[in-house]
């Protein structure tokens, strides 16, 4: 049967440095999966966009297959989404060159990660680092997508490619879908464990600030045994208790319970307990994961295949994007 309404596209995509933390996870891959039943969701590896700070090419082809596996690990699913590497489909370098020319000098010198990137490599302060929200509206622009969810981290680059989607519009009739920030229903904020002002985050330097999704269970319990808290001993949700909030953030993500409910749960008992829940509720939503990723990077013919397959469909798609872009600019093409 024919859907009588078109279901919205959704396009995300995640940079393959490093495995991703619990913090990417709760607050991103977690709605990455269940956004596949209400909508058509387009992912990729950013892979190009990691190439703007220097990579090692040995770790960095590793932490594309194994990012790969991880993500299929979390749910996702390629009979319902598309889920691809962004350099196997040609055409996401192809539409970034043409829009960086229908893009502003003065807009990408706003960029505040532009601004915080390039102050942290000095040293390669890169044309790609700084034209790289012009790839970004590519990859979204090229598969009409209608939302992409966002972080307040991305917002800046996502406004930028509506603008760029509108001006390229304006001068040669409809072309692009301008896409809307979609902000999921639910979204953990996930900070520091040893600093929890600061967001969680896996290029922190000290190593038990962050939960990475691949650490074992024993690492998990002891970091969260670690974890900064406060002095009160008593477990709740309230102002200037910026370890506990975050602790029952994570517990609530990873067992459903309310603030409430953890409150009374945790009544008259101490940090240690609590720390100790938390830890295990998180291994217990990591370990399941971990277990379908050492399955997948146990087959690399199969992930092979599938980020093939993968990238053809998601060049099927863009290819008619791209024939469109170049039609109206008026560059030839065979
Ligand atoms: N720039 C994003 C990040 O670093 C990754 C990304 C690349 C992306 N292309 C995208 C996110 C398109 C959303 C839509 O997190």
């Amino acid at each position: 049967m024919e859907n009588a309404e078109r279901k919205k596209r959704i396009f995300s995509a995640i940079q393959p440095t490093g495995t991703p933390t619990l913090g990417n996870y709760l607050g991103a891959l977690r709605n990455w999966v269940a956004m596949q039943d209400e909508f058509e969701c387009v992912y990729a590896t950013a892979n190009l966009h990691a190439i703007t700070v220097r990579q090692d090419p040995a770790a960095f082809r590793k932490a594309q297959t194994e990012l790969y596996a991880l993500l299929l690990a979390c749910g996702i699913d390629t009979e319902k989404s598309i889920f691809f590497h962004q350099s196997m489909v040609y055409t996401h370098a192809e539409l970034a060159w043409v829009l960086s020319c229908y893009t502003q000098f003065g807009e990408l010198s706003r960029m505040t990660q532009f601004k915080d990137k390039s102050a942290k490599h000095a040293d390669n302060v890169n044309a790609g680092l700084f034209t790289y929200p012009s790839l970004m509206a590519g990859d979204i622009l090229l598969y009409k997508a209608d939302m992409v969810p966002v972080g307040a981290d991305q917002k800046q680059h996502l406004e930028l490619s509506r603008d760029i989607a509108n001006r390229f519009n304006n001068l040669y009739g409809d072309t692009f879908v301008v896409p809307e920030p979609y902000i999921p229903k639910i979204g953990a904020r996930v900070m520091n464990l040893q600093d929890p002002e600061k967001k969680m985050s896996k290029s922190d330097t000290n190593a038990k600030s962050y939960i990475l999704m691949t650490d074992t269970p024993d690492q998990i319990i002891k970091k969260f045994r670690s974890a900064v808290t406060d002095s009160e001993a008593c477990v709740r949700y309230a102002e200037g208790k910026a370890g506990i909030n975050n602790l029952m953030e994570i517990y609530s993500a990873c067992t459903g319970k309310s603030f409430e409910q953890i409150e009374q749960e945790f009544e008259g008992k101490g940090y240690g307990d609590f720390k100790t829940a938390v830890g295990e509720a998180v291994v217990a939503v990591l370990a399941p994961i971990q277990e379908k990723f050492r399955q997948y990077m146990g087959d690399k013919a199969f992930l092979e295949t599938c980020a093939r397959e993968n990238a053809e469909k998601a060049l099927a798609i863009s290819s008619r994007t791209m024939a469109k872009v170049y039609k109206k600019v008026g560059l030839l093409r065979y």
